[in-house]
C-alpha cells in the first residue's frame, strides 16, 4: 500500500477539478456507447475509474442496483442495460441528478431508474434494500469545514470524509438478503483511513478491479508524477454476529447476503483493512 498522500492527493484532486471544469459539457464515448456529461459534472474522461468500476460490477440479472453519486448516469444506464430489472440513482449534486436522467433517456430506461437528489442513503426509504450497492466515491479528505466551490467539488473533496462514512457504516442496512456492496477509491485518497473505518464497521476490504494510470500535479511549483490505483473494492462481511444481526430477522452471523462471495474472476488479489 502507498503512504498516505495528503497534499499531493488534493493537489491532484484540485487539477482533476479545474481540467474537468474547463472541458464543459461534452460527449464521452465509454463502454461502446456514447454518453452526455454536462457542464458541473464528473467526467469520466477524467480518470479511469468510471470504466473500471462500471466494466467489472457484478449486475445480477433481474435485480436491483442502488447507486449514489451517479454523476452523468453511466454505471447506473450501463447496469440497468446488462442486466438488472430497476435502479435507484442518488447524487447530492442537482446538476448531477439532471445528467443521469438525461442519459438515461438518452438509452431508453427512464422507466427503470429512479434518480433521487440527497446524501448518500437519505433520500431512501426506511425499507428500502438493493441486491447490489455501489459508491465510486469522491476519495480526497479535506478538512470537515470545506466549503464546496460548486457542485463539482463534491465529485472529488469528501469533508472529514462524511460520505464515505455514512456509506461504509449505513450500508449493510441497505443490502437485500444476498446483496453486495462496493466501493470506488483511488489510493491517493485515505485509502489507509478506509480501511480501519471499514474494520470498525465489521467490513474488510476485497480488491474487486483495478488499474494504475500516471497522474500528474504541480505541487509547490514543483511539477509530480505519480502512478494512482484505481481500485474497485467489495466490502466482504468480516463481522462478529452482534454486529451484523439485524434488530428483528434471524441471520447467521456472516450471512451470504452480506458481501461473504466473490467475484470468480477476482481470487488471488490482494486483501486490505483486515
Ligand atoms: C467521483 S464522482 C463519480 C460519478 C460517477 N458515478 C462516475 O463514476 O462517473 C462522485 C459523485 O458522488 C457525488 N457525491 C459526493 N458526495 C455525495 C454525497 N454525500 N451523497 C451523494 N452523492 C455524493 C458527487 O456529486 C459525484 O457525482
Amino acid at each position: 500500500m502507498k503512504p498516505s498522500w495528503g497534499g499531493l492527493g488534493q493537489a491532484i484532486g484540485r487539477q482533476s477539478l479545474v481540467a474537468s471544469r474547463t472541458a464543459g459539457e461534452r460527449m464521452v464515448v465509454l463502454l461502446g456507447r456514447t454518453w452526455v456529461v454536462q457542464d458541473e459534472v464528473y467526467s469520466p474522461a477524467c480518470s479511469p475509474s468510471t470504466e473500471v468500476s462500471t466494466a467489472a460490477l457484478p449486475y445480477p440479472t433481474g435485480g436491483t442496483l442502488l447507486e449514489i453519486g451517479s454523476g452523468c448516469g453511466i454505471t447506473a444506464v450501463h447496469g440497468l442495460l446488462h442486466g438488472l430489472a430497476t435502479a435507484v440513482a442518488v447524487d447530492i449534486s442537482p446538476q448531477a441528478v439532471a445528467n443521469t436522467r438525461l442519459n438515461a433517456e438518452l438509452h431508453g430506461v427512464t422507466e427503470q431508474l429512479t434518480v433521487l437528489r440527497g446524501s448518500v442513503f437519505e433520500p431512501l426509504g426506511a425499507d428500502d434494500r438493493f441486491d447490489l450497492v455501489f459508491w465510486n466515491a469522491p476519495f480526497i479528505e479535506v478538512a470537515d469545514d470545506h466549503v464546496h466551490d460548486g457542485a463539482l467539488s463534491a465529485a472529488y473533496f469528501d469533508p472529514g470524509l462524511r460520505g464515505v462514512r455514512a456509506f461504509v457504516g449505513g450500508v449493510r442496512s441497505r443490502l437485500a438478503q444476498g446483496g453486495r456492496a462496493f466501493l470506488g477509491f483511488d489510493d491517493i485518497g485515505g485509502r489507509a483511513v478506509l480501511g480501519d473505518l471499514a474494520a470498525e464497521h465489521g467490513w474488510r476490504l476485497r480488491i474487486a478491479a483495478s488499474e494504475a494510470a500516471p497522474r500528474r500535479a504541480l505541487v509547490n511549483g514543483a511539477a509530480v508524477e505519480i502512478e494512482v490505483d484505481h481500485l474497485l473494492f467489495e466490502l466482504v462481511c468480516d463481522a462478529p454476529a452482534a454486529l451484523v444481526r439485524p434488530k428483528s430477522g434471524s441471520w447467521d452471523a456472516c450471512p451470504a447476503g452480506l458481501g461473504g462471495s466473490r467475484l470468480s474472476h477476482d481470487e488471488g488479489r490482494d486483501h486490505v483493512g483486515s
